[in-house]
């Protein structure tokens, strides 16, 4: 078990998702799948992912996914309050899709590496276990 496969893997599906939901029109059942899922990816890593980097000194990238995660979920809150005619509905689905895609590429090319080599399998494991037991628990998937 590695959360890394899990996290990355859902990273491509978010990506994808959102260029989906960009090209059609309006709000639709896609963003509603979407935005869940987002919202539980997003907490899993802050309660079970984040905590452990930080355990092994990785304080600042921690810190800076955080405020990442910050940004997303301030557009994530101004497109839930929308119903997808609005003049900018648009605008808040490309800033969302450009913070996300920053913020993933930060994880993928610095963050997982390193924390793969800092945190035993062990650790590993549990935090892998943890996080889909979470994810479960809050989409059922
Ligand atoms: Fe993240």
């Amino acid at each position: 078990m590695s959360i890394f496969k899990d996290l990355r893997e859902e990273h491509g599906d978010i990506k994808q998702s959102l260029k989906k939901i960009i090209e059609s029109e309006g709000r639709n059942d896609d963003y509603e799948v979407f935005s869940q899922k987002l919202i539980a990816h997003l907490q899993g890593e802050e309660k079970y992912f984040y905590p452990e980097i930080q355990g092994v000194g990785m304080t600042d990238q921690a810190e800076t996914a955080r405020k990442e995660h910050q940004n997303a979920r301030q557009v994530l809150m101004r497109l839930q309050g929308m119903n997808g005619l609005e003049a900018d509905w648009q605008d808040n689905l490309f800033r969302l899709q450009e913070i996300l895609v920053e913020h993933i590429s930060n994880e993928e090319k610095e963050i997982f590496s390193q924390a793969e080599a800092q945190l035993s399998s062990g650790r590993i494991n549990d935090i892998t276990e943890s996080y889909l037991n979470l994810k479960a628990a809050m989409i059922g998937t």
